[in-house]
């Protein structure tokens, strides 16, 4: 579907196709740039593709400055958040559910395959755009900002990056679009990926990994046994990217990755985890016992695999920026609003200083976050070395999310204790982005350890 025919049946898009009629031409193939093509070296933003264009860009501090793709990307992202997610994120919260249809028209508007070329049906875009689309997306609803990360930063780029072609084509492609026209073994209608590292004996210490993977007698497949923990999208995936040793006396270096079809006889979910936040995706062991897949579905080398999700991560780890800053902004809106509306010692209570004091904090924190995500991002995009950038991003924006979620609640006091507001539920949503895809502490030691390498020499 192309960004015309789908604007003219959306409302959401209204101002998205204003301004691409003012500037950009716009894809009229399916396979092409949900964002269309333009003759500005500008809009094509893939970091590979494109890498040589990017090398010489600015880093950018508002979004004003931003090129006007990303400001597109932005306002589309924070319409569709205020009108189809953030109006729908308590109940999905409440009732456990998987935001299907959000998640289509996240689909129909790129966001499933949004750093992935358009020759494999994705939008094309970097990885700017992808922390301003997370961030505008999560400020919406947090759960689907964690649907979508998982299916972008942490399946499909290892696939974009490490697969061979028929790879891609298997497991990108329709992927990318979320199209499903086949077998759905996940019973959701649509193809969605997740990522299996972490076990239930290690998380941290991912080298670790007690999964094997060994060759069949003929050598045609692989039989992977193992279980993988924590595992977002667990539920609606019908693939997984699969870490598992296929030498242990090598350790990190005997680790491999594996595309594995969750359809695999001997694949099996376990019970979905009853969250503290992020409740509307699941979160699931996956268990595999001697599951065959072809040969072929190793990713990249033997051997490789432990560098392979340490570069995922690094990705991932902007995209949980992403996350944490939208949960911080959704936190800023809901104490703001309160706080110029609620009258105490006859006034709003956005007059005393204690308050504005808080505002300070809230806004200080996410705007030093959002720049150190912005830095990452587009170092990401220049072709740099960015894992200290990446970790650094999450640490500060993760914990200015808590901390932003815990204030909101101050400043709305008892109202911000009930369910009736959002503010409980920011807080419950934003614990999360200090454990994931690196812990805080985790995320220190990466920091440090870069550091210590630089002065050592
Ligand atoms: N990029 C490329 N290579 C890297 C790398 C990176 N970012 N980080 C490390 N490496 C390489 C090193 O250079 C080294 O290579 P050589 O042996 O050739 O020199 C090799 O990998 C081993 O590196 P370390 O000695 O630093 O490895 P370590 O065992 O000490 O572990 C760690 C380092 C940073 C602690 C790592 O284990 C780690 O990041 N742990 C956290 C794991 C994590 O984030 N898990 C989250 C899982 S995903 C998730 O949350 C699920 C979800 O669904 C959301």
């Amino acid at each position: 579907m192309n960004l015309q025919r789908f604007a003219s049946s959306r409302r959401i898009f209204s101002s998205t196709v204003h301004k691409l009629d003012k500037g950009a031409s716009i894809s009229s193939s399916p396979s092409e740039s949900l964002f269309g093509t333009c003759s500005s070296p500008a809009i094509n933003l893939n970091h590979n593709k494109y890498n040589n264009l990017n090398r010489h860009r600015r880093h950018y501090t508002t979004h004003s400055q931003l090129p006007e793709e990303h400001q597109m990307i932005h306002d589309m992202c924070r319409k569709f958040a205020d009108e189809e997610l953030a109006p729908n994120a308590g109940k999905w919260d409440k009732e456990h559910l998987f935001p299907k249809d959000a998640v289509s028209q996240l689909a129909e508007l790129g966001l499933m395959g949004l750093n992935v070329s358009s020759e494999h049906g994705g939008s094309e875009l970097d990885a700017l755009a992808y922390a301003i689309a997370m961030e505008e997306i999560s400020r919406g609803c947090a759960s689907v900002g964690v649907i979508m990360s998982a299916h972008n930063s942490l399946y499909l780029y290892p696939i974009d990056e490490f697969g061979t072609e028929e790879q891609k084509k298997e497991f990108i492609t329709p992927y990318a679009t979320c199209i499903n026209e086949g077998d759905d073994s996940s019973g959701v209608g649509m193809n969605i990926g997740c990522f299996g590292l972490s076990e239930p004996g290690n998380g941290s210490d991912a080298g670790a990994a007690t999964t094997t993977a060994t060759p069949s007698d003929d050598g045609s497949e692989w039989i992977i046994n193992g279980t993988k923990a924590w595992i977002t999208n667990a539920y609606e995936s019908s693939a997984a990217i699969v870490f598992a040793t296929t030498d242990k006396s090598k350790k990190n270096k005997g680790i491999s990755a594996f595309i594995v079809p969750m359809n695999s006889p001997g694949f099996s979910l376990g019970a979905k985890e009853d969250k503290l936040g992020i409740r509307a995706s699941s979160t699931a062991n996956l268990i595999m016992d001697s599951v065959r897949i072809p040969i072929t579905n190793l990713l990249g080398k033997e051997g490789e695999g432990f560098k392979i999700a340490m570069k995922t991560l690094d990705g991932g780890r902007i995209g949980v920026a992403g996350q944490a800053l939208g949960i911080a902004s959704a936190s800023i809106d809901c104490a703001v609003h309160y706080a110029l509306e609620r009258k105490a010692f006859g006034k709003p209570i956005a007059d005393l200083q204690s308050i504005q004091n808080k505002i300070s904090s809230m806004v200080l924190a996410r705007d030093s976050a959002r720049l150190l995500t912005w830095r990452a991002a587009t170092m990401k995009d220049e072709g740099s070395k960015f894992t200290r950038e990446a970790a650094m991003a999450k640490l500060a924006a993760s914990e200015a999310a808590t901390m932003c979620a815990h204030q909101a609640i101050q400043v709305l006091a008892g109202m911000g204790y009930v369910t009736e507001m959002p503010a409980e539920r920011h807080y419950r949503d934003a614990r999360i982005t200090e454990i994931y895809e690196g812990t805080s502490e985790i995320q220190h030691l990466v920091i440090a350890s870069d550091v210590l390498k630089e002065y050592r020499g």
